[in-house]
């Protein structure tokens, strides 16, 4: 029996542009998939921020509803993966790109695309850190696993205070490590000291100087959000045997670099996929943020809405406004 539920829909207008509704749909509409999910949060990524307003990279077929962050309970599953009622989070895969995502209250996917909600994290707080907690965990894990850093050295972050990066701060601030954040948003240094960063710097002097082939040594390790000419001058400025994590392109797809920091100080630039991630290192991934990595800030890392309050934020994300973490309560 099919059942009526609220989404966000993003859809093309004849003269290309692209507008978003929120309407009433049917889970007669939703694709195929084991799983039928009723949503009770999701949170708004810089990937749904793209999807919600025509990017083709991430979106090619409208009307469209986005969300690559879902977290609510189990209402069918076909094969017997899930039982009815069981807690689950599903994030990225294909959610909210090309299949219906968590910006409706009922999403249908694969069941090999859900994860049981760890114990020790409620449905919602496993949607404040969402895919960008995710993000975080698998880069801040890289530079723990290495091991290689004396504790003196400072771990950059940059888009602080950003989704990804407040999160990195708060991590890495918790695992021990002497945090440096990065930011375009001075007047946030406050809340960056909050997370547990030790040093707030503006992100011009990151780059400063970057146009040199190799840059003093800084940083012992970096977690870099943004991509570009940040991304370059971190590299190249990182200690030896650094681990330098890529996860994002806010400032740019570009990366223009020599070999020098990889063959005279064994940099090593390791990229971050939370989409096509291993479920394994998923599972851990979501058992640390759960545990070690469950973050005391969570309540005030976000602000919560419905799906009526996206729109501004959309708007916001993408002039790289955002201040905190937007979770989005389906229950609305
Ligand atoms: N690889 C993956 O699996 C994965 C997963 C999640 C996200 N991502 C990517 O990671 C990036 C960050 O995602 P997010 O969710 O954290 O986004 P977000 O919440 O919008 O944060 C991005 C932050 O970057 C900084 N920033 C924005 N525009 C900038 C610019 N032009 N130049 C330099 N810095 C700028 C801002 O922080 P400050 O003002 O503090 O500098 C901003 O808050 C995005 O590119 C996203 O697509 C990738």
């Amino acid at each position: 029996m099919p059942i009526s539920f609220k989404a966000l829909q993003v859809t093309q207008r004849e003269d290309k542009r692209f507008e978003r509704h929120i309407i009433k749909r049917s889970t007669a509409e939703l694709p195929a998939g084991e799983l039928l999910v009723q949503v009770h949060y999701s949170s708004l990524n810089y990937k749904d921020a793209l999807s919600a307003t025509g990017n083709p990279g991430v979106t090619r077929n409208f009307p469209h509803t986005p969300g690559i962050d879902a977290a609510g309970e189990v209402l069918e599953c076909s094969n017997g993966a899930f039982e009815p009622g069981a807690k689950v989070i599903v994030t990225s895969h294909d959610l909210g790109m090309e299949t219906d995502g968590g910006f409706g209250q009922m999403i249908r996917v694969p069941s090999a695309w859900a994860l049981p909600l760890p114990e020790g994290l409620s449905l919602k707080e496993s949607m404040i850190f969402g895919t960008a907690g995710l993000t975080a965990a698998l880069s801040v894990r890289e530079i723990i696993e290495s091991s290689r850093i004396s504790g003196q050295e400072p771990v950059l972050v940059t888009g602080a205070t950003g989704g990804v990066g407040s999160i990195a701060v708060g991590l890495l601030a918790r695992a021990g490590f002497k945090v440096t954040a990065a930011t375009g948003k001075p007047n946030e240094a406050q809340y960056l000291e909050y997370l547990g960063a030790h040093e707030i710097i503006d992100r011009a002097s990151v780059t400063q100087g970057s146009e040199r082939p190799m840059l003093k040594p800084r940083w012992g390790a970096v977690v870099d959000c943004v991509g570009g000419e940040i991304l370059s001058a971190a590299i190249k400025a990182t200690h030896y045997d650094g681990v330098v994590t890529c996860c994002g392109l806010v400032g740019s797809p570009e990366l223009d670099l020599n070999v020098f920091p990889f063959i005279l100080r064994g940099v090593r630039l390791v990229g971050i996929d939370s989409a096509e991630c291993p479920m394994q290192r998923r599972r851990q991934a979501w058992h640390y943020l759960a545990g070690a990595g469950k973050l005391d800030q969570l309540p005030q890392m976000h602000e919560e809405v419905g799906l009526d309050g996206l729109d501004t934020r959309i708007a916001a994300m993408l002039k790289g406004r955002l201040k905190r973490r937007v979770l989005v309560d389906l229950r609305r």
